[in-house]
């Protein structure tokens, strides 16, 4: 994609990686929106960036996702951008799974129908624009799934997968599509203080930012770029390792 001129919509744009993408697409010269439920979130990013657009938006329901839409198209008719950012991560023991089902279901809301439905309802927007871009932000845990999150990767596999089909159908128009594959980044994702032991958000952002100025349509950062092509042994030993290393340090989980 290119990475000036453009006009970009981020989910999740108040915070953690999403605010990080903000930033750096404010200083290549775009113009961003940023999406999320917190409006004091919403109100800081602006503070300290006046030239940032904000919206209030709860992403797991439906009708907000439209209002966003119709929103977004009719203030930003130049919107050529849509980066699908906002996620949830919720650590789940299914062997004592006591929440009710909108509890769990919510994680699939915002992680895998939000995403899905927000690129369909801005498919025929963006075929229109000289130069658009979808871009998803998956996890190194759609190819690798952590055992401890496992409705969270399974809805990032469903759209690492889905990303795949995006990609082909709308191989012949002005619409590419990227994947970006995050190891684990040091923001609040989960809860605030459970992810500090991940990489720091500016080396993060410097490596993506480098993989899209390469024109690169897939893209990982340390431990996930190795993933996209691990063998199945593989896999399943990082997944096992990786579930050894967790319960060690959660020993009450199960
Ligand atoms: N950090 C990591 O280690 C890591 C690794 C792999 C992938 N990722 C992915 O990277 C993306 C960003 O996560 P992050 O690490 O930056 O975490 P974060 O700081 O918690 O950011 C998540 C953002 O999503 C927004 N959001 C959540 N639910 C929403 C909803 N229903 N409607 C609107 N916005 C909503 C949040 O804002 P509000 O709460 O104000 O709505 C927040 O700004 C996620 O998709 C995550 O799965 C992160």
């Amino acid at each position: 994609m290119k990475l000036s001129g453009n006009t970009i919509l981020i989910t999740g744009g108040a915070s953690g990686i999403g605010l990080a993408f903000a930033e750096q697409y404010l200083k290549e010269g775009n113009d961003v929106i940023v999406v999320g439920r917190r409006e004091e979130k919403l109100a800081e990013a602006k503070e300290k960036y006046p030239q940032l657009h904000t919206r209030v938006c709860d992403l797991s329901e439906e009708r907000e996702r439209i209002q966003l839409y119709e929103w977004a198209i009719k203030e930003f008719p130049q919107l050529n951008v849509l980066i699908n950012n906002a996620g949830i991560q919720q650590r789940v023991n299914l062997l004592n799974a006591a929440n009710d089902w909108r509890y769990y279901q919510n994680e699939l809301a915002i992680n895998v129908e939000a995403p899905i439905h927000l690129s369909m309802l801005f498919i025929p927007h963006l075929i229109k624009q000289e130069e658009a871009t979808i871009v998803n932000i998956t996890s190194g845990l759609a190819i690798q799934p952590g055992i401890w999150v496992p409705i969270y990767s399974a809805a990032k596999a469903a759209m690492h997968s889905f990303t795949l089909t995006l990609r082909q159908q709308l191989e012949n128009t002005s619409v590419e599509v990227v994947e970006i594959l995050p190891p684990a980044v040091n923001t609040d994702l989960g809860g605030v203080g459970l992810h500090t032991f991940g990489a720091p958000l500016p080396d993060f952002i410097a490596g993506i930012f480098n993989g899209l100025k390469n024109g690169k349509s897939e893209i990982g950062y340390g431990g996930t770029e190795q993933r996209l092509t691990a063998s199945k042994e593989e896999i399943e030993q990082g997944m096992k390792n990786a579930w050894q290393g967790f319960l060690k340090n959660n020993p009450d989980f199960l």
